[in-house]
C-alpha cells in the first residue's frame, strides 16, 4: 500500500495505553502519522512517546500560539487522508454524532473531509446504552467506519463487549479505508487451509497448509470492498477485517461449504490444499495399539474425494474461477494440464519443493498460467503481494466479463 496520512486521534479512556503499538504499526506500514490528543488522553498516555514514535510533534490544544504554528487545526484536518480515533469514548462519540466542536480533537473531527474510523473502548453498559447505540448509528449513516469493539474482559472488571480492538486489527481496518473499494458490490468466496480427514475420532490425514495464501487474498479482496466468504479448512490464521468465515474440517465438509456460497459468489478462488484422498471407513473411536493384528501393521483403505475446483466448474456460468496448483516439478506443464482438466479462468501454481515459498511460509512465488498457455512468473513476494497480484488479474477479467 502507498503511504498515507493518518492523523491518529486519541480519547481519555484505558485503551489509550494501546496507542503508541498502533502508531508502530501504522509507522511500519510506511504511513506519515500525526498523533492529536484530547486532555484526558494525556493521562493515559505519554505525548513524548507518540512523538518520538511519529517523528512528529503531537498536537493537545486547541488555541495554543505555538502548536498552531507548525499546523493548525484546519491546516490538521485538510492534511489527513484518514482520521483514526484510537480509543473513541463514548463521550467523543456522542461529540461527533451531534457535532460538538470544544476541544482541539473534536474540531478537528469537524473539519476534517477525510474518511474517519473509530476504535471505541468503554464499559459494555456504555456501549449497549441506547443513547451510544443511537449515536452510533448516526455516525454509521454518515459514514464513518467502525472496527469492534470487541468482547472479552474490561478493565473496569466487567465482561462483554467494549474491548478496543487489538492494534494489528485496527491497522488492518485502516489499510481497508484506505484501499480503492475496485470489488465493491462483489461476493468473492475464497478457500484456504489444509483439510483434515478423519482415521478415528483422534487423528486425521492433513497435509502442511497454514491458510497463508488464502487469508491473505481474503483480507485483500475485503480492502477492496467485496463480500468475501472464506471458506477455512485447518488454519491458526486470524480472520482478516470484514471477512465472514465458515470453519471446516475435511473436504467432503470444505465441498458442502462451498456448494452452499457457490450461487451468490461472483469470483471463487481456491487457494485450499484439499486432501485428493480420505480413508474409507474412520472408526468412531480411538484405535489402540490392542486393536492392531499380529503383524503390527494397519492397513488404511483409502477413498478419493470429490474435486470441488472441477465440479464448480463444470456449473461456473459467468463467474470467475481460479485455481491454484500445488507442484513440486515440472511447475507450469503440470498446472497448464491441471487448468485444461478442471476448466477454471487461471491457475495460479506454486513450486512446493522450494523452502522459502508455498507452503506454511510468509512469502510465495507463483506462476499466473492462462487458458491461451501464456504463463506470467512473479518474483518471490509476501503473500499479501501475490493477493494483491492475483485480484489486479481477476479485475482484468471481470472487466471483460
Ligand atoms: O496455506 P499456505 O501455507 O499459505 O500454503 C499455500 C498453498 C501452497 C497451500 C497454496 O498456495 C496452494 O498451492 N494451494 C492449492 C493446494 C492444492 O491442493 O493444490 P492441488 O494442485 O492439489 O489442487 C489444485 C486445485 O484444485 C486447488 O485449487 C485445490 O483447491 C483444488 N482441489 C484439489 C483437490 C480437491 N479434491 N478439490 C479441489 O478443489
Amino acid at each position: 500500500m502507498d503511504p498515507r496520512r493518518i492523523l491518529l486521534a486519541i480519547s481519555g479512556g484505558i485503551a489509550a495505553y494501546k496507542a503508541p503499538e498502533l502508531l508502530r504499526a501504522l509507522r511500519k506500514a510506511g504511513h506519515d502519522v500525526r498523533c492529536a490528543l484530547t486532555p484526558e488522553a494525556e493521562r493515559f498516555v505519554s505525548p513524548l512517546v507518540l512523538q518520538s514514535l511519529s517523528g512528529r510533534s503531537v498536537r493537545r490544544n486547541l488555541f495554543d500560539a505555538g502548536e498552531e504554528g507548525e499546523i493548525d487545526h484546519i491546516g490538521l484536518a485538510d492534511w489527513a487522508e484518514l482520521v483514526l480515533v484510537a480509543p473513541a469514548t463514548a463521550n467523543l462519540l456522542a461529540k461527533m454524532a451531534h457535532g460538538l466542536a470544544d476541544d482541539l480533537v473534536s474540531t478537528v473531527l469537524l473539519a476534517t473531509r477525510a474518511p474517519v474510523l473509530v476504535a471505541p473502548a468503554m464499559n459494555v453498559n456504555m456501549w449497549s446504552h441506547p443513547a451510544t447505540a443511537t449515536n452510533a448509528a448516526i455516525l454509521r449513516s454518515r459514514g464513518v467506519s467502525f472496527v469492534g469493539p470487541d468482547a472479552g474482559e474490561l478493565a473496569c472488571g466487567w465482561e462483554g463487549l467494549g474491548r478496543m480492538s487489538e492494534p494489528a486489527r485496527i491497522a488492518e481496518a485502516v489499510a481497508a479505508c484506505l484501499t480503492s473499494k475496485s470489488l465493491a458490490g462483489e461476493r468473492v468466496l475464497v478457500t484456504a487451509g489444509g483439510t483434515a480427514e478423519a482415521i478415528d475420532s483422534v487423528r486425521t490425514i492433513t497435509n502442511r497448509s497454514s491458510g497463508k495464501m488464502g487469508f491473505a487474498i481474503a483480507a485483500e479482496a475485503a480492502r477492496r470492498g467485496a463480500e468475501v466468504v472464506l471458506v477455512a479448512g485447518i488454519s491458526t490464521q486470524p480472520t482478516p477485517f470484514g471477512v465472514r468465515r465458515i470453519d471446516v474440517g475435511s473436504a467432503l465438509a470444505m465441498r458442502e461449504a462451498v456448494l452452499a456460497e457457490f450461487e451468490a459468489a461472483g469470483i471463487v478462488i481456491k487457494a485450499a490444499a484439499v486432501a485428493d484422498f480420505r480413508p474409507a471407513a474412520p472408526a468412531d473411536r480411538k484405535l489402540k495399539k490392542e486393536d492392531l493384528p499380529e503383524s503390527g501393521r494397519l492397513t488404511l483403505e483409502l477413498v478419493q474425494n470429490p474435486d470441488i475446483l472441477a465440479e464448480i466448474c463444470l456449473r461456473k456460468g459467468d463467474r470467475i474461477v481460479v485455481g491454484f496448483a500445488a507442484e513440486s516439478h515440472d511447475v507450469v506443464g503440470a498446472a497448464q494440464r491441471k487448468l485444461a482438466r478442471k476448466g477454471c479462468d487461471l491457475i495460479v501454481a506454486n513450486d512446493i519443493s522450494r523452502r522459502d515459498a508455498g507452503f506454511e511460509v510468509d512469502q510465495n512465488a507463483v506462476v499466473f498460467v492462462w487458458p491461451d498457455q501464456q504463463v506470467e512468473e512473479l518474483p518471490l513476494l509476501d503473500k499479501s503481494g501475490v493477493a494483491a497480484q492475483l485480484l489486479d488479474r481477476v479485475e482484468k477479467l471481470r472487466t471483460r466479463r
